[in-house]
């Protein structure tokens, strides 16, 4: 088992989260509770508190193929672009405690001197363990901030943002403010669920049975925001899965996973976990959901 404080597990993110000091990740689903960050007094609000569900979230991580086939596809795109041409810049929008980004750079072996980081994750304690983590990948010290600040800053090269814009409070205004660190030749890669992904479906199906709406934004938002934001965009489709065996408990994580504890117990009786039935595959005996995501690669217009 991979030493858990030194690599700060989402789950420590988690038990911060519950500390009402912070707000949390997952593929699908982030959540905060409304905060404010001490330094930059940014407020962020969210439907979904993942402080109580830090065990249904690790269940996730560890039945789904997700983040690393989103990994792979952006190499296979980073290197088609060019993007490794050296020095690079990268800019990691909701970087969390910076674990993606770490893996990913990992596995793209730039080395450090030809490398420089800058990450925005508004939750402070993350921020922090992100840049300390990702400081051996990067020549010099590792740009930091909860927000994209609004005076002069230096453009990026490369921007990731990876299951982040569902949370932002104004999708409009996130792609606004990341236009104002590209220069002419950077990308913008930004990773949403598809419509079609069953996570999406369940969010769509659970609080319609709750008769409220979704509360998170969709992809089809930040295609609007690129257009309105006069940024050339193009969409690459991944599929990954999330496959587990089908008994009341491991049910009962997934459900708490899409809808937090807050709306998960406003379900009556075992309405959520029959829910997921639909996903059973009687030959495994697995419930097993198909995931697919959107990787929306932007730049300016020319
Ligand atoms: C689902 S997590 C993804 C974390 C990371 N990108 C990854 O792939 O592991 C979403 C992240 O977005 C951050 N976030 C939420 N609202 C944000 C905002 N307005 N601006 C930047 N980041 C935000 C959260 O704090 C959280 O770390």
């Amino acid at each position: 088992m991979r030493c858990l404080l030194a690599r700060f597990p989402f789950w420590v993110f988690f038990l911060l989260c519950g500390l009402g000091h912070i707000s949390t990740r997952s593929g699908l689903g982030c959540a905060m509770s409304a905060f404010s960050d001490k330094e930059d007094e940014a407020v962020v609000k969210t439907m979904k508190d993942f402080g109580p569900i830090q065990d249904a979230y690790a269940f996730f991580e560890a039945h789904t193929t997700e983040e690393v086939i989103i990994r792979n596809e952006l190499e296979r795109l980073w290197r088609q672009d060019g993007a490794l041409s050296l020095p690079l810049s990268i800019l990691d929008f909701g970087t969390g405690a910076g674990d993606m980004l770490e893996r990913f750079l990992t596995q793209l072996k730039i080395p450090k001197e030809q490398l420089s980081i800058g990450v925005v994750e508004p939750v402070e304690v993350a921020r922090e363990v992100a840049e300390k983590r990702l400081v051996p990948h990067s020549h010099g010290r590792v740009a930091s901030w909860a927000a994209i600040p609004a005076g002069s800053v230096a453009p990026f090269d490369r921007i990731l943002s990876n299951h982040v814009f569902y949370y932002v409070p104004d999708v409009g205004k996130a792609v606004a403010d990341l236009k104002h660190v590209m220069h002419e030749g950077s990308k913008l890669y930004v990773v949403m669920a598809s419509d079609r992904n069953h996570l999406l479906v369940a969010w769509n199906d659970y609080f319609a049975m709750l008769g409220e709406p979704v509360p998170f934004h969709r992809s089809g938002e930040l295609e609007a925001a690129l257009g309105v934001n006069r940024l050339d965009y193009e969409v690459h489709t991944v599929h990954s899965e999330l496959a587990f065996e089908d008994t009341l408990e491991n049910r009962t994580l997934i459900a708490r996973f899409l809808l937090g504890d807050d709306n998960f117990r406003k379900f009556k009786g075992d309405e959520a976990t029959q829910y997921l039935g639909r996903y059973r595959d009687e030959a495994s005996g697995q419930i097993i959901m198909q995931l697919e995501d959107h990787i929306f690669v932007a730049k300016r217009k020319q």
